[in-house]
């Protein structure tokens, strides 16, 4: 089904109870279940879980537009008095000699200097302040082969669907195709200013650059220098190459961006097994790499040179030890990678000690100076956890880098039957996780943080994914966008409407706002889905102003609105499963204190709306539109019809890119 896409193989098989579990546990009917818990939870933190003020009760909503329509069209539509364009496409040169992107004649060289494909998590970064001048840093998610070889003979004219691509007749892949897909992962870094007639460019800046599934990169925290890292391009274990699968992503209290690394584990093949169970590398099996020969995705590993720079994604034990082969590179995957958007000289370092799994992205609660760093990060498969890390060291405003991330302890959420929750510790010795239960040392821990998560009891839950806090209740709020594997057994029973296909949005908090509390409270913000299958946090039901399904992308901007982005896979205009009512994926606004939500903006044909940032004075959205055209069919393609038309509508291949909003008046997005 569409909306299962980006997504990988379930491969949780331990006994830790689902969310649904402890919901049907909690409550018998949603009523009780959205009402109640409001009431549950304030007696157990004392104050509304909503962070309301009584002065709130009275305030003006935070939503001060129209609401936009279900859309059926294949374009981007955004409400009366506002207005977009179109920035940072795939293709875009940014760096070095600014290659042009032609097509038919683009190279993965020429890739290397191009903003890449696939746009998904993104941050702006203020030159001085400014809110005209700054750097975008965006993530590029996946790649969709057809369209960037699109014009080439393997593929012009064929019926190739998403995600193929070509073999030779010994099985083998062109190395500059698999050289373009491997540039056109990573992230972007390109100054971006608006210009004297109001729109935005791309400007060239000698920090402009791009960091590719193939650029070298530091391994630091705990991980560094241990045996689970050590390859044949580092047999010290100290480096790696590239980052995989950005998803979204996190800004850090010391201004740098972090890019998570989620579905990385099809990248590799381990072919050592032909049964990935029980005798795969228990850090491979547990994350879903393939046994397939040709990998889970692109094959990389089968370029025709045999170069090192693709053989590294066969994770097979193919020499005599591991600084022979890449049966460790699987290892250097499912981190957080920290890259300093005003350094370009500075390499990308995996920040090891946030946990290995499939990073939906990272959300940093407000800093204080004198108390530890806490941020929070979702692992986006199904039945996988929330996870939180404290740091060690306290905050120091101007002296604070990147390296407080490498001490301190990760935590894996458990949500009780109460309303209340726990965090328990994933470090030597805590909650079980010793030699004689199969934990040798912390390295040990974070390279299979999943199997240390499912040892403790944690919660599984239903594909977490971006998490935001509110910076006006301090409360954290994480998209859980669906879970279509979910039993009927596991279902409430007073709730008719497969929950699991349209997701949900949790929130917590502590007494006292504490982020390093051990314990804290919880409740369900929003039951997505259509008017008769939804619940908003004030009891009411979705309704023509705002049902959507598959919450994603999360971000609260500087007023408190929470901006909710859908996921619902590859939906096109001839697509008639259950996710239909809400037409294309979209762009919500929501007010936490009164629970109303207004669908802001919808997207073209085939997207997937994901990444959403404004300037510092609020008055400049940034949203990003991936994959248009994903859904179309293997005989559309062969017949030269892409799916969509975003951004040019031109008949050329559709395109990923970053929409920039305004309003027409220059007031603040969302008034
Ligand atoms: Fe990449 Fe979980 O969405
Ligand atoms: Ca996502
Ligand atoms: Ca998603």
């Amino acid at each position: 089904m569409g909306y299962e896409h980006g997504d990988e193989p379930p491969s949780n098989t331990s006994a830790n109870r689902n969310f649904y579990e402890v919901m049907e546990a909690r409550v018998g009917r949603r009523g009780v279940l959205m009402g109640g818990l409001a009431a549950m939870v304030t007696g157990l933190i004392g104050g509304s879980i909503s962070g309301r003020p009584a002065a709130a009760q009275t305030r003006q909503s935070l939503l001060g537009f129209k609401a936009v329509p279900v859309s059926y069209q294949d374009k981007v539509v955004v409400p009366e008095g506002y207005r977009f364009q179109v920035l940072g496409v795939t293709g875009t040169p940014i760096s070095g000699d600014m290659p042009a992107s032609a097509p038919g004649a683009n190279t993965g060289a020429d890739q290397e200097h191009q903003i890449g494909q696939h746009h998904d998590g993104m941050h702006f970064f203020p030159i001085d302040g400014s809110s005209s001048d700054g750097f975008i840093v965006v993530n590029h998610e996946y790649v969709e082969p057809r369209f960037l070889h699109a014009e080439k003979p393997a593929y012009k004219g064929k019926p190739v669907g998403t995600y193929s691509v070509a073999y030779d007749a010994e099985g083998r892949r062109d190395d500059d195709e698999v050289r373009m897909e491997i540039a056109a992962h990573g992230v972007s870094v390109y100054r971006a200013a608006r210009q004297a007639d109001g729109a935005w460019a791309v400007v060239a800046d000698p920090r402009n650059r791009r960091i590719t599934a193939g650029t070298p990169v530091e391994i630091s925290g705990p991980m560094r220098g241990t045996s689970h890292v050590q390859t044949r391009f580092s047999p010290d274990g100290l480096r790696a190459r590239g980052t995989l699968n950005n998803c979204s992503h996190g800004v850090t209290p010391w201004n740098t961006y972090l890019a998570a690394e989620e579905n990385w584990a099809g990248y590799f093949s381990n072919t050592d097994q032909i049964d990935q169970k029980p005798d795969l590398p228990r850090e491979h099996a547990r994350y879903g790499v393939s046994t397939n020969p040709k990998g889970g995705r692109f094959g990389w590993h089968l370029a025709m040179s045999e170069a090192d720079e693709f053989v590294r994604f066969d994770a097979s034990a193919k020499g005599a030890s591991a600084t022979d082969d890449y049966r460790n590179e699987p290892n250097t995957m499912g981190w957080m990678v920290e890259i300093d958007p005003f350094n370009p000289q500075a390499a990308p370092i995996k920040r090891t000690h946030l946990g290995r799994f499939a990073h939906e992205g990272v959300v940093f609660a407000p800093a204080v100076p004198g108390q530890p760093v806490v941020c929070y990060s979702g692992d986006d498969s199904r039945f996988e956890y929330i996870y939180r890390f404290v740091s060690r060291d306290a905050f120091a405003p101007g002296q604070t880098d990147g390296s407080i991330l490498d001490h301190g302890t990760l935590y894996v959420a458990r949500f009780d039957d109460d309303g209340g929750g726990a965090w328990l510790a994933l470090a030597p010795g805590e909650n079980g996780l010793t030699p004689e239960n199969g934990f040798a040392d912390l390295a040990d821990i974070l390279v299979n943080t999943r199997l240390a998560a499912d040892h403790v009891g944690a919660t599984k839950m239903d594909r977490p994914e971006w998490g935001a806090v509110d910076p006006n209740s301090g409360a954290v709020y994480f998209t859980l966008t669906n879970n279509v594997r979910r039993t009927p057994a596991q279902v409430d029973a007073a709730n008719p409407r497969a929950a699991n296909n349209f997701g949900q949005i949790v929130r917590w908090r502590y007494s006292g706002g504490d982020h390093t509390a051990a314990s804290f409270a919880w409740d369900l913000f929003l039951i997505a889905g259509d008017a008769s299958t939804s619940t908003m946090a004030n009891g009411a039901a979705l309704n023509e102003d705002n049902i959507f399904a598959c919450p994603d992308g999360l971000w609260f901007d500087a007023q408190s609105r929470l901006w909710i982005q859908s996921d619902m896979g590859d939906i096109g205009p001839a697509y008639d499963g259950p996710l239909k009512p809400f037409g294309m994926n979209m762009l919500l606004a929501a007010d936490p204190a009164t629970g109303e939500i207004r669908r802001f903006m919808t997207g073209p044909w085939g997207q997937e709306c994901t990444g959403v940032v404004t300037t510092p004075d609020g008055r400049t959205m940034f949203v990003n539109f991936q994959h248009p055209g994903a859904h179309a069919t293997s005989a559309q393609f062969a017949a030269g019809d892409y799916g969509s038309g975003f951004p040019d509508y031109t008949g050329a291949v559709p395109r990923s890119a970053t929409v920039v909003i305004t309003k027409i008046d220059g007031g603040v997005i969302g008034t």
